[in-house]
């Protein structure tokens, strides 16, 4: 097993976006009516967005390769959560995911201390995150990287509203 983490490139547009739609379905699956998760799948991970995030000068990706195989993928850029508090200059974990049968073993870490890093390279600054408000795992997660719920929104997925917990890190 070799890992390697990179930074994404707009060639990765497809790697990205397969991998954001399989793992979001690997996921959430249970949760959608089918179309709902075909509709969101092909709007949130389509091929012109995922291109375009890609390309976008204040955004970042970075993948997880094992022996050349992309197994996890995480983006950060601009926080645009809808909270009262957001500031322009803030950042945003924007989407995080590790293959199913790769997680649990420090990926997600690697990938996640990637992102924060990069968000703060300018020095320290309030950081966002939105997670599905039973998504128990990846709050953990965030929590001991010192995130705190500041508030709650609801999120479209096809016709379905689910509700999403805001959380904040604040600058030091
Ligand atoms: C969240 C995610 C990226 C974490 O990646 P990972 O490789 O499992 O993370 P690590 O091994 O570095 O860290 C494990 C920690 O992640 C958290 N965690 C996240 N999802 C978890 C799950 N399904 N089961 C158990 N722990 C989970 C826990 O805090 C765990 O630490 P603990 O075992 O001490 O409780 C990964 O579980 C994932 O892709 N989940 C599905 C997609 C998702 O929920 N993305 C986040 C959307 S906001």
């Amino acid at each position: 097993m070799t890992l390697l983490l990179r930074r994404a490139t707009a060639l990765d547009a497809d790697t990205v976006s397969s991998l954001g739609a399989r793992t979001f379905a690997q996921t959430f699956r249970h949760l959608y009516p089918p179309q709902d998760l075909e509709t969101f799948l092909a709007s949130a991970y389509g091929l012109e967005k995922t291109r375009d995030s890609l390309a976008h000068p204040d955004k970042a990706t970075w993948l997880l390769e094992d022996d050349g195989e992309a197994i996890g993928y995480a983006s950060a850029g601009p926080c645009d959560l809808p909270h009262d508090e957001v500031r322009p200059g803030d950042g945003e974990l924007k989407r995080i995911y590790v293959l199913k049968e790769h997680q649990g073993g420090g990926k997600g870490s690697m990938l996640l201390n990637a992102a924060l890093e990069w968000l703060e390279r300018d020095g320290p600054r309030p950081l966002w995150i939105g997670v599905w408000s039973e998504n128990f795992g990846a709050q953990r997660l965030y929590e001991r990287m010192g995130f705190a719920k500041v508030g709650e929104y609801f999120f479209p997925v096809g016709e379905t509203r689910d509700l999403e917990f805001v959380l904040k890190r604040s600058s030091p």
